[in-house]
């Protein structure tokens, strides 16, 4: 087990109860799908994973999150070290207004790596985890900005695996794609899972079913259902589940 999730709840600047009483966990080296209707707390609950609500003061967590046997909402966390462990991809591609060698190399840099062959071997082998080495090798010093929308996802991918994480969130990382784009970054993740852990957002629900091991179904800030991706699709236990996987609503 990589996350144990225990009650987790979340509020909003204090007001808004946007997580109830969440309980499961995420296992090591499994694709996890969050997947729901708009607003029920997808997103929400993915931040949680590596204290993205911080940046708002008043944003409340109550709960457990436990990774590494500690529960990493408690106060002294560092969180700085805990989002390089658990790194994450938004959905419009982010990449740094550089080179996209800088790109990748920018964590590395900021954690006092100097040495030049040192950073070029894991700018490198980054790139090639991230499956875009073959397409920018010649051109590391070129602005980010001039890859296509589907490179740059992946260019993000190899910056947030250049940290070394254990595990990767992705929120709707393919929503901006088109289908072959999409079907790389797809293809891309089911091979990083060998050496690490991810859990992805999605409201495409074919993407859920193509590709995790596991999945949650919320609702209105309510975990309605967690299992294996196959029974959640084919025979879940919710009538619930049932509806929203059938297209019933969405
Ligand atoms: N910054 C915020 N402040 C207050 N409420 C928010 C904020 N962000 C999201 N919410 C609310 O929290 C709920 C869950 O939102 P979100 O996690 O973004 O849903 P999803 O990703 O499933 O579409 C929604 O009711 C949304 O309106
Ligand atoms: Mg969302």
């Amino acid at each position: 087990m990589e996350i144990e999730i225990i009650d987790l709840d979340f509020y909003y600047s204090g007001q808004v109860h946007a997580l109830k009483n969440i309980n499961f966990s995420i296992l090591k080296n499994k694709i996890t799908a969050l997947i729901g209707p708009s607003g029920c707390g997808k997103t929400t609950l993915l931040r949680c994973f590596n204290r993205m609500h911080d940046l708002y003061p008043n944003n409340r967590y109550e709960g457990k999150v436990m990774f590494e046997k500690r529960n990493i909402l408690n106060k002294e966390e560092d969180v700085i070290q805990l989002r390089s462990k658990i790194g994450m991809v938004f959905q419009k591609p982010t990449p740094f207004p550089m080179s996209i060698f800088d790109n990748v190399s920018y964590g590395l840099k900021l954690k006092g790596i100097k040495n030049k062959t040192e950073l070029s071997e894991r700018v490198e082998t980054s790139l090639k985890q991230a499956a875009l080495w073959d397409e920018v090798k010649e051109k590391l010093n070129k602005n980010a900005f001039d890859l296509s929308g589907g490179q740059q996802q992946r260019l993000v991918i190899a910056r947030a695996l250049a940290a070394e994480p254990d595990i990767l969130l992705f929120d709707e990382p393919t929503s901006a794609l088109d289908p072959i784009s999409t079907g790389k970054i797809e293809e891309l993740a089911l091979e990083l899972k060998q050496n690490l852990t991810i859990i992805i957002v999605t409201h495409n629900m074919q993407q859920a079913a193509r590709m995790s091991d596991n999945t949650a179904f919320l609702m209105l800030g309510e975990m309605v259902e967690f299992g294996e991706t196959a029974k959640i699709f084919n025979d879940p236990i919710q009538k619930l589940t049932k509806d929203y996987v059938s297209g019933r609503f969405g």
